[in-house]
């Protein structure tokens, strides 16, 4: 699902065709929030003109909304990154490969990135910047934003309790939904609460131990070869999980069952480990703003 721009308003959730759903994307920010330091918050705050615990939460969806206006349509091939493997028998991303020539979501996490770190940019285009890397970030854990096959699994219709969706649908939205009871058309209500499980999750429960991996390796110099280290980790699930028979074999399935059960342990974990690493990214970004740089703020706005 997405959200129109006039959808963010009010809240509301509309059918569409794109992008992780926007309660992964939300859920991942008010989880980001949760684990960046003092000054980090402070700074995109301040970029970010948001003063509330919402100001990563508020914007994550922002890049769903201008993906089909006239203006955005350069961002369409950015939320993603098609790899051109053979579920289930091989799974990896190439990036020389898989990366189209306008851009994929590793070489916009890395695009990015650069800008936020420009100081000689005007804040309104570092503002920009960061919303797409927040959205990204999210993105790239979606294991079907890493896979070529029928569009990312658009083009594959399966069952989902009564109703009729494709793949890719069901990874972006309905599992998760699902997970949490339904969401009620409040999603931000739903993600908040689901972050604030994770949080604890992380901090103290099941993910104490494996998340002091999740930013092992993580290099601002290098975005490319991060981001393509969370890409091939996510795209590893399409042939353990997203596809474990194939993509001929889950066609017309019913997958809110025995599928679903599976699933939304891979969902779970991999909305955790996109909401630290954005967090743990935002975190080096910050870092190296402050040090290179006189003050702490933004520049004139
Ligand atoms: C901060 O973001 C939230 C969520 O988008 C919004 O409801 C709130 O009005 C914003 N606050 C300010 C001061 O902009
Ligand atoms: C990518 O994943 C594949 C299998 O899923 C693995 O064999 C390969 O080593 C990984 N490559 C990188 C660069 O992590
Ligand atoms: C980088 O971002 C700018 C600003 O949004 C955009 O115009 C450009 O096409 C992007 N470049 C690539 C290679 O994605
Ligand atoms: C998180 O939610 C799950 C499912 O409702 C629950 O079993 C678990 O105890 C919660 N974890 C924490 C730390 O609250």
């Amino acid at each position: 699902m997405r959200l129109t721009g006039g959808a963010v308003a009010f809240g509301l959730l509309l059918p569409g065709a794109a992008a992780w759903g926007s309660l992964g994307h939300i859920t991942v920010a008010y989880l980001a929030s949760n684990f960046v330091k003092e000054e980090t918050a402070t700074y995109f705050q301040e970029l970010l003109r948001n003063d509330t615990e919402h100001y990563l939460a508020g914007v994550a969806t922002w890049a769903d909304s201008i993906r089909y206006t006239k203006w955005g349509q350069f961002t369409k091939n950015f939320h993603f990154i098609d790899a051109k493997d053979d579920p289930p028998t091989y799974c990896g991303v190439d990036f020389d490969r898989d990366c189209k020539e306008d851009g994929c979501v590793v070489s916009s996490i890395q695009n990015y990135t650069t800008q936020l770190l420009d100081s000689k940019l005007f804040p309104w285009r570092r503002n920009q910047a960061a919303k797409f890397v927040i959205h990204f970030v999210g993105d790239i854990h979606q294991p079907l934003h890493t896979e070529n096959v029928a569009r990312g699994g658009n083009g594959i219709e399966v069952k989902w309790e009564r109703a009729e969706l494709n793949l890719h649908h069901v990874w972006d939205s309905s599992i998760a939904e699902k997970m949490l009871g339904g969401i009620r058309r409040k999603p931000y209500e739903a993600a908040h609460t689901w972050a604030a499980n994770l949080t604890s999750e992380i901090k103290t429960g099941k993910y104490m131990a494996e998340s002091k991996f999740w930013a092992a390796g993580m290099d601002l110099d290098d975005p490319v070869a991060t981001s393509l280290g969370w890409a091939n980790e996510s795209n590893a699930y399409v042939c353990s999980t997203v596809l474990p028979e194939g993509p001929v074999a889950i066609v017309g399935q019913q997958l809110a069952g025995e599928y679903f059960e599976k699933a939304a342990p891979v969902i779970e974990i991999q909305v955790a480990r996109a909401g630290y690493r954005l967090a743990a990214w935002l975190d080096l970004i910050a870092d190296r703003i402050r040090a290179t740089s006189n003050t702490i703020g933004v520049g004139e706005l």
